[in-house]
């Protein structure tokens, strides 16, 4: 990676989350006073606020090697197999999008994660045999946007569960002021605050608009990020004053302005943007709910007031 690292490296330095991260560091610590490996942990929540970095966290905290992967990334049985003997005593295994995995795949993780062993089945029709193997003891970590796609089996085998919530808007500040100085960059409060507000609660995008504006702030304010500069800023990136962008605001004005003001189904709506339908759910539609610019009801998505009074349009 070119770009320096902002990702925080231990517990110390991961700004937000408070309650994830003390149980965290708990179930750490027991962890290691009982030379055992951590019990396996769910972290679900939406994108962009810091799973894969928590992950990263506790494999260093444990001192432990971890081996990243995805759901979709794990096509067949085979390929989970051959991750899994490959793991040492006490590692993490670190499955992004771990709603996505092939059932056929799961199938072999249930054991993995009760028992740690492999079933593997040799052979086919009636000679086909059923062979035992053993895994060294390791820690799953698995991360998903809606804990409410897991199947239950699976989501009942993680012991430890953790939900990641929204920041609030002065940790995003303390994480920006943090990025900043690693970035080498001088930005003022109310820079910090202005950035803050138009992150979404998201630490991946404040960190996104920090790198730009200082881009900004390099070219023409001799790399100090004022209130005005990160102003200018934010309206060249076309991020508006509540920390939506275009993407967003397509969103909204295509509930408004196509489907009346809804309620629009999620499939309409998707094929009306162009766009998936989990990337919708997943990406647009968490913070814009948490919000209130969207409603969902039981027929579909709807504008909510302060959708049309942000977007300046006259409800008929
Ligand atoms: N950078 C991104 N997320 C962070 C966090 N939670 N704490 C500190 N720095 C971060």
């Amino acid at each position: 990676e070119l770009e320096i690292s902002l990702r925080p490296k231990t517990f110390d330095e991961y700004i937000g989350q408070e309650s994830v991260k003390e149980n965290l560091r708990i179930f750490v610590k027991a962890a290691l006073m009982r030379k055992e490996p951590l019990d396996h942990v769910l972290l679900y929540g939406p994108p962009g606020l810091g799973k894969t970095t928590l992950a990263f966290i506790i494999a260093k905290e444990m001192g432990v090697n971890i081996r990243i992967t995805s759901g979709p990334a794990i096509e067949r049985p085979g390929d989970l197999a051959a991750i899994l003997t490959g793991l040492g005593e006490g590692d993490i295994l670190f499955i992004d999008e771990i709603h996505r995995l092939h059932p056929s795949v799961e199938e072999v993780l249930y054991p993995a994660m009760e028992d740690f062993c492999l079933d593997i089945v040799i052979g086919k029709g009636p000679a086909a045999k059923s062979i035992r193997l053993n895994l060294k003891p390791f820690t799953l970590i698995g991360a998903t946007t809606k804990a409410g796609m897991l199947t239950s089996p699976l989501r009942d085998r993680f012991g430890v569960r953790c939900h990641l919530e929204f920041y609030k808007k002065e940790e995003l500040m303390l994480i920006i002021k943090r990025a900043a100085e690693i970035l080498g960059v001088i930005i003022d409060v109310e820079a910090a605050e202005k950035i803050a507000e138009c992150s979404r609660g998201t630490p991946r995008i404040a960190n996104r608009l920090l790198r730009r504006i200082r881009d900004f702030a390099q070219v023409k304010a001799k790399g100090i990020i004022t209130r005005e500069v990160a102003e200018e800023g934010l309206k060249l990136l076309n991020v508006d004053s509540k920390g939506l962008d275009q993407e967003d605001r397509r969103l909204l004005l295509t509930i408004i302005e196509r489907f009346k003001g809804g309620p629009v189904g999620i499939e309409a709506l998707a094929s009306a943007l162009n766009e998936e339908v989990s990337t919708i759910e997943d990406i647009y539609e968490p913070y814009l709910l948490k919000e209130g610019f969207i409603i969902r009801t039981a027929r579909g998505r709807m504008a909510a007031e302060k959708a049309y009074e942000h977007l300046g349009i006259k409800r008929d």
